[in-house]
């Protein structure tokens, strides 16, 4: 075992024996969200949707996921509260700031040589690496000449990030995470502070358009320079990985960049070919020529 598989076995609680009804009645209930509502399940990583699941049972007070599968079947307004059950909402501004500091290093210099620039952020949550993102490509002097298009499945997440309204509580954790990514100037030149939350500047959101857009059921919509897709991949099985790796090399442009979570690897994916490392460490990758 390396290191990183050790890290991961570290992090995750150990899984209690695998109940057959329990695994029968998840199937039917991923069919069944699937057929009524379109959103596709089926393939996420069975360990954490069985954690999630087992915790929406008690949040909806029902003994079964056959139970919880006949309410939500006929009562369509519990569906949202469940896609929060269902998805992961962590963020963080700059989270992981090595990560923005590889981009500012590594990737940047590359981006300046584009007349104008397209970059897909999928998976955004509320929208924390968007603002993070777009704040590094003001400080670059690039923004204006990108459009950035966030993308989520959970509507909620999408409208907190269009809202880019934050708990003043988390704003000295976005700064000293800026600081770490190599930022030249202050955090606090991109918001606005009133009523105990940071507002996050409109001229930052000009450059923004959310969408809604899966990774398991939609296809590629434009043509980037850089997909940034983290801790998004980690909650899908290896064939679902797949998939999104490959509606990512599609989107990239020739030489494009790709940037994944520090808990993600390409190594073994079939797209693990068309991709050399930028930043091993930061997990950031390029395109290959001709892939
Ligand atoms: C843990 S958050 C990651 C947020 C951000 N990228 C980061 O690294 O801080 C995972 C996000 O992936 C989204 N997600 C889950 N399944 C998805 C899918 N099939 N297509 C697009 N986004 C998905 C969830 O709604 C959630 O907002």
């Amino acid at each position: 075992m390396d290191a990183e598989v050790n890290r991961a076995a570290a992090e995750t609680p150990p899984e209690p024996p695998l109940d057959p009804v329990f695994e029968i009645e998840m199937q039917l209930l991923l069919d069944a969200i699937y057929l009524k509502y379109h959103y596709d399940f089926r393939a996420y990583a069975g360990a954490s949707l069985r954690r999630r699941l087992r915790t929406a049972l008690e949040r909806f007070a029902c003994r079964t996921l056959s139970q919880l599968q006949d309410r939500l079947l006929h009562q369509p307004e519990l569906f949202p509260p469940l896609l929060d059950y269902l998805t992961v909402q962590v963020s963080d501004l700059f989270r992981d700031p090595a990560y923005f500091r590889a981009l500012r290093e590594r990737v940047v210099p590359h981006l300046r040589t584009y007349p104008s620039l397209k970059v897909w952020i999928a998976g955004c949550s509320s929208g924390e690496e968007v603002y993070s993102l777009a704040i590094l490509l003001r400080e670059e002097g690039l923004l204006e000449r990108t459009l950035i298009y966030a993308t989520d499945i959970n509507p909620q997440a999408l409208q907190r990030a269009e809202a880019g309204v934050y708990e003043m509580d988390r704003v000295p954790g976005f700064t000293e995470n800026h600081r770490l990514s190599g930022a030249p100037g202050s955090l606090s030149d991109y918001y606005t502070a009133a009523y105990g939350r940071a507002l996050f500047d409109r001229s930052l959101k000009k450059h923004i358009v959310f969408c809604d857009h899966s990774l398991a059921t939609d296809s590629v919509f434009a043509e980037v320079q850089l997909v940034s897709c983290r801790n998004v991949l980690i909650y899908f099985n290896r064939e679902l990985q797949d998939r999104a790796l490959g509606l990512f090399r599609e989107a990239l442009c020739r030489r494009g960049f790709l940037g994944i979570g520090s808990r993600e690897s390409l190594r073994f994916s079939a797209h693990a070919e068309a991709f050399e490392e930028v930043a091993r460490e930061d997990r950031v990758f390029r395109k290959r020529e001709g892939a």
